[in-house]
C-alpha cells in the first residue's frame, strides 16, 4: 500500500461515495473535480407500515441492496476501483446498523484494491454540498447552513473542511419529526412532511393560533414539542378517527404556518450570530428534507432577504439523503489531505466539534 505522502503526490482520480446512516442506500462516482460521473439512491419501502424507520430492517435492507447499487454506479461512470482515488462513507451520525454496512463494505473494497478509506460524518456531507461544482452556488467558506431534516435541526457555521461550529439547534424533536408526528395525528402515512404539505393547501393558515415555540429568544435554538402537544390537544377534542377534512385542512396549514415562523425567526438570530463571528459573509444555504416545503422555503427566503443574506438551495435530491453529497465531502478531505486509518469506527452520535481538521 502507498504512503499517505506518496497518494498525496498522485493526481486525485474519481471517488466513490456510500451512504447509509437512515433509511437511504446510496452509491456516487465522482470525478476528481466534482462532476458526478454516477448516482443512485435506493429509498427503502419497508418502514411505512410501521410509521417510522425501523433501524433492523433499514440495516438489513443496506445489506441486500448496497453490493448491487455500488456496482451499478460504478457501471454507469465507467470506473473501475482501481481507478479510484478513495473510497468515502458515512460513518455517523445515524442508525448503527446500517452505519456498519456502508462503513464495513467501503472498508473491505478499499482493503482488497489498496485504496484510502474516508470516513464521513453526515452532517458535514450536508454542510459542504452547497459546494458541489455543479451546482453553481459559489459557497466560498464560510457560509451559514440551516439544516432541517426529519433526523437533524441545527444551524452550522461552516468555515471550513472539518471546521464548523454548531450555532444552535434543537432542543427536543427536529422539524422533519414534528411533520411526521402532527401528519400522524391527522391520520395522513408516513413520511408526513409531503402529505401534510398536500393537505395544508386545502385549509387555511391563520384558523388555529398555535404556539410558536422559543420566537423572540436569544440564541437560535428549536422547540417543537410545546407546538404538537397544541396540535395534540386540538386533535384530541374531535372523536378518535373522526377528524373533520376541513378541520384537518386547517389544522395542518396553521401548524406549518407556525413552523415556517418558528424556522425563520431562529434562522434569523442564526444569521445574526453568524454575522458576528464572520462580517461580511452574507450567504445562508438550507439542507434537509424539509427544505422540499415550499411555505418554509418562502418564508426563509423572506428572513434572508430582510437580513442581507443570499439565500441558496441545492435541488431537493441534493438535499435529502444521498451518496453525491458523501463522495464530496470525501474529495474535499482527500484535497486536504485528511483520510482515515482502517480502525475508524461508525459513531451514532458524531457531534460536528468533534470533526478532524
Ligand atoms: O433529509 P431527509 O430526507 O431525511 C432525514 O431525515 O435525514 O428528511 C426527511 C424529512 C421527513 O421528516 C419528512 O416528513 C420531511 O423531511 N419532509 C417534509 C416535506 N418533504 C419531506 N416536511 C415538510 N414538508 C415537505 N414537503
Ligand atoms: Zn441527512
Amino acid at each position: 500500500m502507498k504512503s499517505p505522502e506518496e497518494r498525496r503526490a498522485v493526481p486525485i482520480g474519481p471517488i466513490l461515495g456510500i451512504e447509509s446512516s437512515c433509511d437511504d442506500t446510496a452509491a456516487a462516482v465522482l470525478s476528481a473535480d466534482g462532476a458526478v460521473l454516477a448516482e443512485a439512491v435506493h429509498s427503502q419501502a419497508g418502514h411505512a407500515e410501521f410509521g417510522g424507520v425501523v433501524p433492523e430492517i433499514a440495516a438489513r435492507a443496506h445489506l441486500a441492496v448496497l453490493p448491487d447499487l455500488v456496482a451499478r454506479v460504478m457501471a454507469k461512470a465507467g470506473v473501475r476501483f482501481g481507478d479510484l482515488s478513495a473510497i468515502a462513507a458515512s460513518s455517523g451520525p445515524g442508525l448503527i446498523g446500517g452505519l456498519i454496512v456502508g462503513s464495513g463494505f467501503a472498508k473491505g473494497a478499499a482493503i482488497a484494491h489498496r485504496l484510502p478509506y474516508i470516513a464521513i460524518n453526515h452532517l458535514e456531507a450536508h454542510a459542504l454540498t452547497a459546494r458541489l461544482p455543479v451546482l453553481g452556488l459559489e459557497a466560498a467558506f464560510p457560509y451559514l447552513l440551516l439544516l432541517v431534516s426529519g433526523g437533524h435541526c441545527q444551524c452550522i457555521a461552516v468555515e471550513g473542511v472539518g471546521r464548523h461550529v454548531r450555532l444552535g439547534g434543537t432542543i427536543d424533536d427536529a422539524v422533519g419529526e414534528a411533520f411526521d408526528k402532527v401528519a400522524k395525528l391527522l391520520g395522513l402515512g408516513w413520511p408526513g412532511g409531503p402529505a401534510l404539505e398536500k393537505l395544508a393547501a386545502e385549509g387555511s393558515a391563520t384558523a388555529y393560533r398555535f404556539p410558536r415555540p422559543l420566537i423572540g429568544r436569544t440564541g437560535c435554538d428549536f422547540s417543537f414539542s410545546g407546538l404538537k402537544t397544541a396540535v395534540a390537544n386540538l386533535a384530541a377534542t374531535f372523536p378518535a378517527g373522526a377528524l373533520p377534512r376541513q378541520v384537518a385542512a386547517d389544522i395542518a396549514a396553521s401548524f406549518q404556518q407556525a413552523v415556517a415562523d418558528v424556522v425563520a425567526d431562529r434562522a434569523t438570530h442564526a444569521m445574526a450570530m453568524f454575522g458576528e463571528a464572520h462580517p461580511g459573509a452574507k450567504l445562508a444555504v438550507v439542507a434537509g428534507g424539509v427544505a422540499a416545503n415550499a411555505t418554509l422555503r418562502a418564508s426563509l427566503l423572506a428572513a434572508c432577504n430582510k437580513a442581507g443574506f443570499r439565500f441558496a438551495a441545492p435541488p431537493l435530491r441534493y438535499c435529502t439523503d444521498n451518496a453525491v453529497m458523501v463522495a464530496w465531502a470525501g474529495l474535499e478531505r482527500l484535497r486536504a489531505g485528511l483520510v482515515d486509518g482502517l480502525d475508524v469506527a461508525p459513531r451514532p452520535r458524531w457531534p460536528l466539534a468533534e470533526l478532524s481538521a
